[in-house]
């Protein structure tokens, strides 16, 4: 995720884009840039500062920069460490196409090979810097012309704003399964990936959808689609206020987070599944593949959610790569004398990758040269430098406390590590495919269980009023009943405790009355027969109980209070699907019962101390 702005019209005041892009800030805050055009110099200047959009805006205010079009860009790195080089707008070998990006080009780097035999200079590492290069490749003095051709043989996702010093009257946006949007104003347009940009500008929107080409000058503009047709559309008017606008209209940024999952889930598995061979394409560790292959045991190290998440990766190792599997809290392994050896993958699970126990853990295994690798969600974060090889979870920033996206992110990353692994042993072509296709499935299941949220908000209002809460479940759901209580704890401070549902007649069941509900994770598993005999126990001592199951699963329905149904899928897989209505569960308890959801009361983002 990133946040872009194109401004053109009647000013020549780049703090217009300045204002813009500090409401965009949320999308991405690791670096910042801008390009202008100047008419008397007829060049584009640009200027880049590594950190939030504060050092911008800094070195922007040593600078007397005006002029018409400009384009400014908010970070949140991908491809590429966190670097100035690395910053938007990105340039062309003769400094004539400017633009800035948000997505990722999937196809960059057979494009970049093409373009450097073609005599092409690259200076970053990003996926983007091809754009400009394969548009000046077009480029005959037409700026709308070179980008319709170029993006021909663009495969990914982009909202792109882009100018040119050749062609300086225009201000060109195209759009692919990232968010723009134009904002029409008095003689000026406000192009911007969301409408907290534009809203003190303007409240009348056009939002682009996939396949458009707009053509903006100071005093009109259209849109075509790829093939030159025209398309007429409507225009908006935005009904929101500010702070709002910032969360798309949500009420908190847990609810958007929660909801955006089809979109992160899909952008952590974009590029990365060969369906048809059964195969996961992680670049980031194939450095590092012929090490993996011969390793024998993987040790899994985090804190928080991201422990939840190893842990229900443990379940998909061992079952599916065949892989001795243990997991450890950081604050644990870190004081423990972990036996470590050259067979044995240390693999480290951080969304914000600062953790400090985590980092103290990381760095432990490394003074012993153990194989260090990391699945990490903020790029070029401490975690995801000092480990040898990693993925990244490209779910974008999570700035709710409270981790959601980044848990399911983490959960289709460790699925495709499974198949990496596996397919690396004795995992069949057959299986490979299976859980290709079934994961490549997810984020529309995803959807699918997001489209029912009142179903959800409907149990929160009866059960506001308790004061605990048990969730149980087994196998691969245990890990999600640990995770559906610390969500309901962190969020709404109710009393929840997580249990593997085999452990209950060991101590937990002595808690249960009609005023200590339980939840009960029960999809159609090979587990699920024992579950059902765990809910019966609790049924037997008057607890109340709220089943979560597979869709079609009518027979439950007369054993429990509640019910809520989650699409079918592979059993390895599940644990993306139920921890979502837990989710959904812990935000309306907490909204209902009048807590702070986004921050909760002594919890912080990225634990940075021990
Ligand atoms: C904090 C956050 C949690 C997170 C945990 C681990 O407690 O509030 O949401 O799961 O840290 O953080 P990490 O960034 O390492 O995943």
């Amino acid at each position: 995720m990133c946040g872009i702005v194109g401004y053109i019209g009647n000013k020549t005041d780049i703090k217009i884009g300045l204002e813009a892009l500090k409401r965009l800030e949320y999308r991405g805050y690791d670096s910042a840039g801008m390009a202008v055009y100047n008419p008397e110099q007829k060049e584009v200047s640009a200027v880049k500062a590594v950190g939030k959009i504060v050092n911008l805006e800094k070195k922007l205010a040593k600078v007397d920069l005006k002029g018409v079009p400009f384009l400014f860009y908010t970070r949140w790195a991908t491809h590429g460490g966190v670097t100035k080089l690395n910053c938007h707008p990105h340039t062309d070998c003769k400094k004539n196409i400017w633009l800035v990006h948000n997505g990722i080009i999937e196809n960059y780097q057979t494009l970049k090979e093409k373009l450097i035999q073609r005599g092409h200079k690259f200076i970053s590492e990003t996926d983007t810097e091809v754009l400009p290069h394969l548009i000046e490749h077009y480029f005959q003095g037409n700026l709308e012309e070179a980008v319709r051709k170029a993006l021909r043989f663009v495969r990914g996702t982009y909202a792109l704003a882009i100018i040119s010093k050749e062609d300086p009257e225009k201000l060109v946006l195209a759009r692919n399964s990232a968010p723009l949007l134009i904002g029409l104003g008095e003689k000026e347009y406000l192009a911007a990936s969301d409408p907290s940009a534009v809203i003190t500008h303007t409240k009348k929107v056009i939002y682009l959808d996939d396949g458009e080409v707009a053509v903006l000058t100071p005093s009109q503009f259209f849109i075509q689609d790829l093939n030159q047709h025209r398309i007429q559309k409507e225009v908006n008017e935005i009904d929101w206020d500010l702070e709002e606008a910032q969360k798309s209209g949500y009420p908190h940024f847990m609810l958007k987070e929660i909801m955006e999952q089809p979109e992160s889930i899909n952008n952590s598995l974009r590029g990365r599944l060969i369906i048809d061979s059964g195969l996961a394409k992680l670049g980031g560790i194939e450095m590092v593949q012929d090490k993996l292959k011969n390793i024998k045991k993987v040790n899994i190290v985090a804190c928080g959610t991201s422990y939840y998440a190893g842990l229900v990766g443990e379940y998909m190792l061992e079952e599916y790569a065949g892989i001795p599997t243990e997991i450890d809290l950081a604050s644990e392994f870190r004081y423990r004398k972990p036996i470590l050896d050259k067979k044995t993958a240390n693999l480290f699970i951080s969304q914000s990758g600062e953790t400090a126990d985590s980092l103290a853990a990381l760095k432990e295994v490394k003074r012993k040269e153990g194989l260090t690798l990391g699945i990490v969600n903020v790029v070029g974060s401490s975690i995801a430098r000092e480990t040898e090889a990693g993925v990244y979870n490209h779910a974008g920033p999570e700035i709710g406390v409270a981790s959601t996206k980044a848990f399911t992110s983490q959960l289709s990353i460790l699925a495709l590590l499974t198949l990496f692994l596996g397919r690396q042993r004795e995992m069949s072509l057959v299986m490979g495919q299976r859980i290709a296709k079934e994961l490549s499935k997810i984020p529309e299941l995803v959807k699918k269980v997001l489209d029912e949220p009142m179903q959800v908000k409907a149990l929160a209002e009866k059960y506001k009023k308790c004061d605990h809460f048990l969730f149980i479940g087994r196998k691969y759901n245990y890990p999600v009943a640990l995770e559906g209580a610390l969500k309901l704890k962190e969020i709404s401070y109710i009393h929840a405790e997580g249990y593997g549902a085999g452990e209950m007649k060991h101590g937990p069941i002595a808690l249960i009355d009609k005023k200590f509900p339980t939840l009960a994770i029960c999809p159609l598993d090979s587990v699920y027969e024992k579950m059902i005999s765990n809910i019966q126990e609790i049924k037997a001592r008057g607890g109340p109980i709220i089943a979560l199951t597979t869709e079609n699963n009518k027979d439950i329905k007369n054993m429990v209070e509640d019910v809520i149904y989650v699409p079918k899928t592979l059993e390895m897989l599940t644990p993306i699907l139920s921890v979502i209505p837990l989710q959904l569960f812990a935000y309306y308890m907490g909204v209902l019962r009048g807590c702070d959801v986004d921050k909760p009361r002594n919890l912080a983002k990225s634990v940075t101390v021990e």
